[in-house]
């Protein structure tokens, strides 16, 4: 049988307190919205319709998913006002309508497959999911009559001394048959609150004696609606471990489990070894037998296998080889690229630069939009001097370079294949392939300086032939 799901996104999320939209909030890298929608999908239904307030574009703008329909609600009146606005869009589909809210950010698809079993199974017109909450206060309450089947959803600003007690709650999850779906239009206005609440669809169902259940098969942890910060911090968390838990099924090792965050899309190999304090952030893949030492973040980047990340580094949308390593304390900035067995030392930043197999960069460097070749020697403090102050230019060195320290490649340049650059050089012109380049100031000692100096002689420093003299 065809499914089609509504999810609604419209609500003004005020108890957020924040200037974005409540279900574009972040939840292990991506919006919370995008996760109830990644579920949602699993179940390959025919048609899902997102109904969005006001922030219409821009959460058409944060959201990938291909093929989702937009609904617009111009005025957050309610859950059932923002069905109703689904409607034209769901059109003449026929079958079943999966109703979910977008601020339950923890729904598994399996929790769904099941749900919507049993409402086939029992033939409803009309089904809910619910759960036990162990505060309920923020849920409506789903009240049954003798025979335990479900009579009304009361929410607590409307539930009386009675109907507060009970603990089952609804979860946001409805199954809908297509013409059940239609009694949205009947709904009346809550006077209390001034909105339109879907929750009353149960009612006008019953009225019209269709098959109704509540299935209590959810639970609290699964369900959580994300209201204020305060949830979103806790529905994050949950998601957190249940990411690393994840991954730890398939074969990564944590030392420290409760302080290392994954992203919904980064993947990790088996074998690899996460210490303690790790980000590993938005489409990032590492290899397998890598290690990550602490108080690491690593954002949209590929890792290769039996890598090490030392200690404090960034690295953001680069590349980084098999057997390579860098850190500790380095900079690894957008476009990057580590060749294998490389290594990237201490307070080495990167920016745009490709490096070869074996190049080794052991120390306090900046290398800048630099193409550099394998088999390198980058001397400590070396720097490429890629910006003029307008433009941004290019330092090439070939295989097998040996740059002395402190040196300076003043771009653009390119240092020849085999060539050495003596330390402490400013290099301005091409060196060529196999020479030794040194730009630097000639030494110069003046011997006896200090004496005279003391004596309060002046000493002329430029005199030629007079260190000798004395
Ligand atoms: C709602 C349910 C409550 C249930 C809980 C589960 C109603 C009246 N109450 O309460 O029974 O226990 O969810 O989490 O339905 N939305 C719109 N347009 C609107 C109002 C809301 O699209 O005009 C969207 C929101 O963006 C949100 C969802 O609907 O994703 C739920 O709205 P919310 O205000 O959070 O409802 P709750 O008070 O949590
Ligand atoms: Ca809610």
């Amino acid at each position: 049988m065809k499914t089609a799901c509504i999810v609604l996104a419209a609500g003004l999320g005020k108890r957020m307190n924040s200037d974005l939209p409540k279900v574009l909030h972040n939840i292990c890298g991506i919006p919370m919205l995008q996760s109830v929608l990644n579920s949602v999908r699993k179940l390959n239904p025919e048609r899902i319709v997102v109904v969005a307030g006001g922030h219409i574009g821009k959460i058409k703008e944060s959201i990938q998913s291909p093929g989702v329909l937009f609904a617009l609600q111009p005025r957050a009146r309610g859950t059932g006002d923002a069905v109703r606005c689904a409607l034209p869009v769901i059109g003449d589909f026929n079958g079943d309508v999966l109703v979910l809210n977008g601020d339950t950010p923890l729904v598994r698809p399996d929790t769904i497959r099941k749900f919507l079993r049993l409402h086939r199974r029992d033939g409803n017109a009309l089904s809910v999911l619910s759960f036990t909450a162990a505060d309920p206060s923020a849920y409506g309450r789903i009240v049954r009559d003798s025979s335990g089947g479900i009579e009304a959803i009361v929410e607590d600003r409307d539930a009386d001394p009675r109907q507060k007690e009970i603990r089952e709650v609804n979860s946001g999850l409805y199954a809908v048959r297509r013409d059940a779906l239609a009694l949205v239009g009947r709904i009346k206005l809550n006077r209390a609150k001034g909105e339109y609440y879907l929750t009353d669809i149960v009612s006008a169902a019953l009225r019209r004696k269709m098959r109704t259940s509540a299935y209590p098969i959810g639970t609290e942890e699964e369900f959580m609606g994300v209201n204020t910060k305060e949830e979103l911090r806790r529905a994050a968390e949950t998601m957190r471990r249940r990411i690393v838990a994840g991954w730890t099924k398939k074969g990564v090792d944590f030392l420290d489990a409760g302080s290392v965050f994954i992203h919904h899309d980064a993947s990790i190999g088996r074998d690899t070894v996460i210490y303690p304090n790790v980000h590993i952030e938005g489409r990032t893949k590492i290899g397998k037998k890598s290690t990550v030492y602490p108080n690491v973040r690593i954002v949209d980047s590929e890792i290769g296998r039996e890598a090490v990340i030392k200690d404090s580094t960034l690295i953001e949308n680069s590349r980084v080889g098999d057997r390579a390593s860098v850190g500790p304390f380095a900079h690894i900035r957008p476009g990057s690229e580590i060749g294998r067995q490389a290594k990237i030392g201490n307070f080495v930043e990167l920016k745009k630069t490709i490096l070869g197999t074996n190049t080794k960069a052991s120390h306090l460097s900046y290398l800048g939009d630099a193409k550099i070749g394998s088999g390198v020697n980058i001397g400590a403090g070396t720097i490429t001097c890629n910006y003029d102050g307008a433009r941004k230019h290019v330092t090439r060195i070939e295989d097998d370079v040996f740059i002395g320290s402190d040196s300076q490649l003043v771009a653009p340049v390119r240092v020849g294949k085999g060539s050495y650059v003596g330390a402490g050089s400013t290099i301005t012109e091409d060196v060529p392939a196999g020479a030794l380049a040194i730009g630097r100031a000639r030494q110069k000692n003046i011997r006896g300086w200090v004496r005279k100096r003391s004596k309060g002689r002046v000493i002329d420093v430029n005199k030629k032939g007079k260190d000798k003299k004395d």
